[in-house]
């Protein structure tokens, strides 16, 4: 695995004109940031040697290497989720190979459903913590002679990073929460007792991606920033029928708040 993730990024750092340090997944909620992406070089998922390839209809996904807020930067237009049938190590792979470019901090988003009982939907919450409840660990295996053996998790999401983003939303007026993201396997939306369980430990939202990419970043030695958007609410007294279209469309219209603290986080960071 690990010649293959070199292997890989030596393919990449002979394409580039670049050195950046900061990566962005351009998960739900930043497909407006990838249009103030300066694009220097787009390499398609499946030119890429050994790159997982996406999945999703109509959209191959992309690595971007470009400029964003004075930034040089690399972006992944699309990501991989376990529940698409990828392993663990296909999900986390591109960011095993960021690592070996030279990233150093990483920006991600998601959608997640709420569970705690003050959030609305179209809230942001900055990440400041994760439960990890997918059926595997990114690290279980043989040891990837990037980081240690049992990497530390006390903060997972960088508390710098997090403090910058309080006085950048404070400064844009924009509304922000806090809370813990817990990861779920999915595809499903949770059940009403799920939703209830994982308040329970603590979760204040729910959803299907990031908690392997930080994992693993973390296990880089990556700085890690996340923020999600409350697409809907898992939250007794508030539970209605979800759909993907209402989920895509409450992200929507977060969008540009979302963009704003994330242009300006790249820049400062
Ligand atoms: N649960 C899991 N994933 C999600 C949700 C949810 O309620 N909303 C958006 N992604």
């Amino acid at each position: 695995m690990y010649k293959k993730i070199q292997d890989t990024a030596a393919w990449l750092k002979a394409r580039m004109n670049s050195t950046p340090e900061t990566a962005i997944i351009l998960g739900t909620g930043l497909g407006h940031l990838a249009n103030e992406i300066q694009v220097d070089t787009a390499i398609p998922y499946s030119e890429i040697p050994d790159f997982p390839v996406s999945t999703v209809e109509g959209h191959q996904g992309q690595l971007i290497f470009g400029k964003l807020g004075g930034k040089e930067i690399i972006a992944m237009d699309g990501r991989f989720h376990y529940y698409e049938g990828y392993t663990m190590a296909q999900v986390t792979f591109p960011i095993r190979v960021m690592s070996l470019l030279g990233i150093k901090t990483l920006f991600v988003s998601n959608a997640a459903g709420g569970t705690n009982p003050s959030f609305r939907v179209g809230d942001m919450m900055i990440i400041t913590d994760h439960i990890n409840f997918m059926p595997e660990n990114p690290l279980h295996g043989p040891n990837i002679p990037m980081g240690p053996r049992f990497p530390d998790m006390s903060e997972a999401y960088d508390s710098e990073l997090i403090d910058l983003a309080n006085t950048i939303a404070a400064e844009l007026k924009i509304k922000v929460r806090h809370g813990v993201y817990l990861g779920t396997q999915g595809p499903t939306y949770e059940t009403p007792a799920e939703y209830r369980m994982f308040a329970h430990w603590g979760a204040d939202a729910v959803g299907m991606s990031t908690v392997p990419e930080v994992i693993v970043a973390r296990h880089c030695g990556i700085r890690c920033f996340g923020i999600s958007i409350i697409t809907d609410l898992g939250v007794h007294g508030k539970i209605v029928k979800v759909t993907h279209e209402e989920v895509q469309q409450a992200a929507r219209a977060a969008q540009p708040r979302m963009a704003a603290i994330m242009r300006e986080m790249i820049a400062r960071s």
